[in-house]
C-alpha cells in the first residue's frame, strides 16, 4: 500500500514535471527553472536524415519564385521564396518526405553565395509534423556546403546540428536544381 502510494506520487511528480516543460505555467510566473526535469528524464540522441530537395523555377507551378532583386545583371540582392518538395530519392516522383519552406538570397557581391533562412517540415514516419530550422551560408558553387541547424519543433525540440548540401543536378536554362541533403541533428 505504501509503495503503491509512492509510485503514484512519483507518477504525479513526473507528470507535473513533464507538463511544465510543455505547457506554460498556469500561475503568473515570469520565469522558472525546468532544466533539471529535462536532464533527468530525457536522453540526447543524434539522428541522420537524408533527402533530396527540388528547387523548381520552371513550369506552371514553380516551387521557388523570385520576390526581390535588382534589375541589373548582378545577382547580389536577388531573393527567392520557396516551398520546395523533399523526396526520399533523387527522382521527383519518389516518396515525398517533407517540404523546405523559406527564403534564400544572394548575399555576397563577388560570388554566388546564398543566405538560407528556412524550415524543413517533415510529413513521414516518426518525424511527421516535426520541423528543423536552418540559418546558414550556402556558396552554391562549392561541392559540399555546410549550414547550421539552429533549432526545431516537435520531436526535434531543442535540436541543433548541421546540414550538408550537395548539388546532384542543375539546369542552367531554368535554374531548376536537385540538391542532396545529409542532416545530422542532436535532439531529445
Ligand atoms: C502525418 O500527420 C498528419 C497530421 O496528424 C496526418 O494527417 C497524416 O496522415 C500523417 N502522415 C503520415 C504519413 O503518417
Amino acid at each position: 500500500m505504501a509503495s503503491l502510494l509512492m509510485i503514484n506520487t512519483l507518477t504525479i511528480t513526473f507528470y507535473i514535471m513533464l507538463s511544465s516543460s510543455i505547457l506554460p505555467p498556469s500561475k503568473a510566473t515570469f520565469s522558472e527553472e525546468i532544466s533539471e526535469a529535462i536532464s533527468m528524464k530525457r536522453m540526447e540522441k543524434t539522428t541522420r536524415l537524408h533527402f533530396f530537395f527540388h528547387d523548381i523555377h520552371s513550369g506552371k507551378s514553380p516551387s521557388a519564385i523570385k520576390i526581390a532583386g535588382t534589375p541589373d545583371s548582378s545577382m547580389f540582392g536577388d531573393t527567392y521564396m520557396m516551398d520546395n518538395t523533399l523526396t526520399e530519392s533523387q527522382q521527383g516522383t519518389s516518396k515525398e518526405v517533407g517540404k523546405a519552406q523559406g527564403m534564400y538570397a544572394f548575399a555576397a557581391k563577388n560570388e554566388p553565395a546564398l543566405l538560407m533562412v528556412l524550415n524543413f517540415e517533415f510529413t513521414q514516419g516518426e518525424f511527421n509534423g516535426s520541423s528543423l530550422s536552418v540559418l546558414g551560408r550556402n556558396p552554391i558553387m562549392v561541392d559540399v556546403r555546410e549550414m547550421p541547424i539552429v533549432g526545431g519543433s516537435g520531436r526535434f525540440r531543442y535540436a541543433n546540428g548541421y546540414a550538408l548540401a550537395h548539388t546532384v543536378w542543375f539546369d542552367p536554362k531554368s535554374n531548376d536544381a536537385i540538391i542532396e541533403y545529409n542532416v545530422y541533428v542532436k535532439h531529445y
